[in-house]
């Protein structure tokens, strides 16, 4: 009579996770094995401590399933729910050590940006700009916004030649993209730094947006009782050859939502100080930001839309 050698075969709950884990250890990337090894780990005991039930487990595949649906050319949810986990904003800061002493500890130039969400906005090849020029490219309601700074390189001093792109939503809270009132590409530039490393551009004081909720994650923050509206702020990549790509936001110091972003991109030194100030005899803002670049390869991200 045949008899099934049983003792390779799970029987408990337990027993389960070192059968699947024994059946992944054969991945030729060690990265992959060690990646694999730890989520599923995690999952088993997420599972396990939760006694998650069937119909949870079923709520769990359909929502990751609609937001596999819900992603498309012009809007990517599995990022969406990714940063409303605030996993997106961790990668970042775990992956660009900031606020740290390099070697020239002694110079307060020495310091390095923090880095924060990419977000799914940005599009590659926005118009050169001269400097100071404006970046608002249709009628767009609002007070007039000046910034200008310094990018510091990695050894600490000025860099002449660098790009500083900038992206962010209208007042009424859409970026061009999404609305067609908008010219293409406005509210979108790059600025080449001078001699001095100076930047200077002029732009309207942006104002907060909410994170599309038409999908799967809106139905998430219904659920979890949180608002979708992120503070007002202003996106920058800055690059530089043999610095490392910087992506960061910039948020005005008086918005009431600097505590409660929904994607958790807020951290203290991208909290800038908008001066109330007249330009051109109108009221305006006028926020003074520098960049803090560090050493290393220009890698670019892929531009979540075209
Ligand atoms: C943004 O800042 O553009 C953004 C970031 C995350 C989700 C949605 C929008
Ligand atoms: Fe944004």
């Amino acid at each position: 009579m045949f008899m099934a050698t049983t003792t390779a075969l799970p029987s408990t709950p337990e027993s389960l996770l070192p059968l699947v884990l024994k059946a992944m250890e054969g991945a030729p990337s060690p990265r992959l094995r060690q990646l694999m090894a730890s989520l599923t780990t995690h999952l088993h005991q997420f599972v396990t401590e939760n006694q998650v039930t069937e119909d949870e487990f079923a709520v769990a595949v359909e929502f990751i399933t609609g937001i596999g649906q819900a992603t498309g050319p012009q809007k990517n949810e599995v990022i969406l729910a990714a940063d409303l986990l605030g996993v997106t904003s961790l990668v970042a800061l775990l992956n660009n050590p900031a606020g740290t002493a390099l070697e020239h500890e002694s110079r307060a130039a020495a310091r390095v940006s923090h880095a924060a969400l990419l977000g799914p906005f940005w599009r590659a090849a926005a118009p050169l700009c001269a400097p100071g020029e404006s970046i608002v490219r249709s009628h767009t309601p609002g007070d007039t916004l000046e910034v200008c700074g310094t990018v510091f390189g990695a050894d600490g001093q000025p860099v002449a030649g660098a790009t500083v792109d900038v992206w962010h939503a209208s007042p009424n809270g859409w970026y061009e993209n999404q609305e067609e009132a908008q010219a293409d590409m406005n509210l979108r530039g790059r600025f080449t730094t001078d001699a001095q490393g100076k930047y200077w551009l002029r732009t309207v004081v942006p104002a907060g947006y909410p994170v599309p909720t038409d999908g799967p994650c809106g139905q998430l923050l219904d659920a979890q009782q949180r608002h979708p509206i992120r503070p007002a702020h202003l996106h920058f990549m800055v690059s530089s050859p043999g610095h490392r790509v910087l992506v960061t936001q910039v948020f005005p110091h008086d918005d009431e939502r600097l505590n409660s972003d929904p994607v958790f991109g807020v951290t203290a030194p991208l909290v800038g100080h908008f001066e109330n100030t007249q330009i051109d005899g109108r009221p305006g803002q006028r926020l003074v930001h520098d960049f803090h670049l560090t050493a290393g390869e220009t890698v670019f991200p892929k531009p979540p839309i075209p």
